[in-house]
């Protein structure tokens, strides 16, 4: 039986912004050179969110599908609305993101009808995402503390909390459509 094509590209969706959620962490990495603390916890965190990829990309090929190319992911959909350029703004909006795809994810492993597999990849998935936020959002306010940037960093949190709310209605909205599910 040819597997669900909603269901491949929805997964698509979940691989796309794990691999976003990397690429912003090995920004991070970059930037926090000189943080020996950060160094070790960035590298965990870049570790866990390629396996969560590769969780998705697994769970796509046992469903007999192939991953799709996705251009209107969640991160592409924030970067059309913002560019971070300060260390302090890209830790808030990692934050941000690691709060919605936790949200996501929690949202997702309560439907009623969830396969056994894909429910046992959202609990994995979820309890890293847990620590994910914890320890950036206590770097975030460690930094900004530091820097007196305490105003900034609760300012920028804001807005992208803003724009994460716009952007994640649009997606479910697409979503509601595609599966034609009330939204
Ligand atoms: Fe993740
Ligand atoms: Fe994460």
């Amino acid at each position: 039986m040819a597997p669900d094509p909603r269901l491949i590209e929805l997964f698509s969706y979940y691989r796309d912004a794990e691999l976003h959620g990397a690429r912003l962490l090995l920004r991070l990495t970059k930037l926090m050179q000189d943080d020996p603390d950060a160094q070790i916890k960035l590298s965990l965190h870049v570790a866990e969110e390629t396996q969560h990829a590769w969780l998705w990309t697994k769970r796509i090929t046992e469903l007999g599908g192939k991953p799709v190319a996705i251009g209107d992911g969640y991160q592409s959909r924030i970067g059309l609305r913002t560019v971070p350029r300060k260390l302090v703004d890209l830790l808030a909006l990692t934050v941000v993101v690691e709060e919605r795809s936790l949200a996501r994810y929690q949202e997702h492993a309560a439907r009623p009808d969830v396969d056994p597999e894909t429910k046992k990849i959202l609990k994995e998935v979820t309890k890293d995402e847990k620590w994910h936020i914890a320890w950036i959002k206590g770097k975030l306010d460690e930094l900004a503390a530091q820097g007196n940037q305490t105003e900034r960093a609760a300012e920028m949190m804001e807005r992208y909390r803003q724009i994460d709310q716009e952007v994640y209605t649009e997606m479910r909205a697409k979503e509601a459509e595609a599966f034609g599910y009330a939204n």
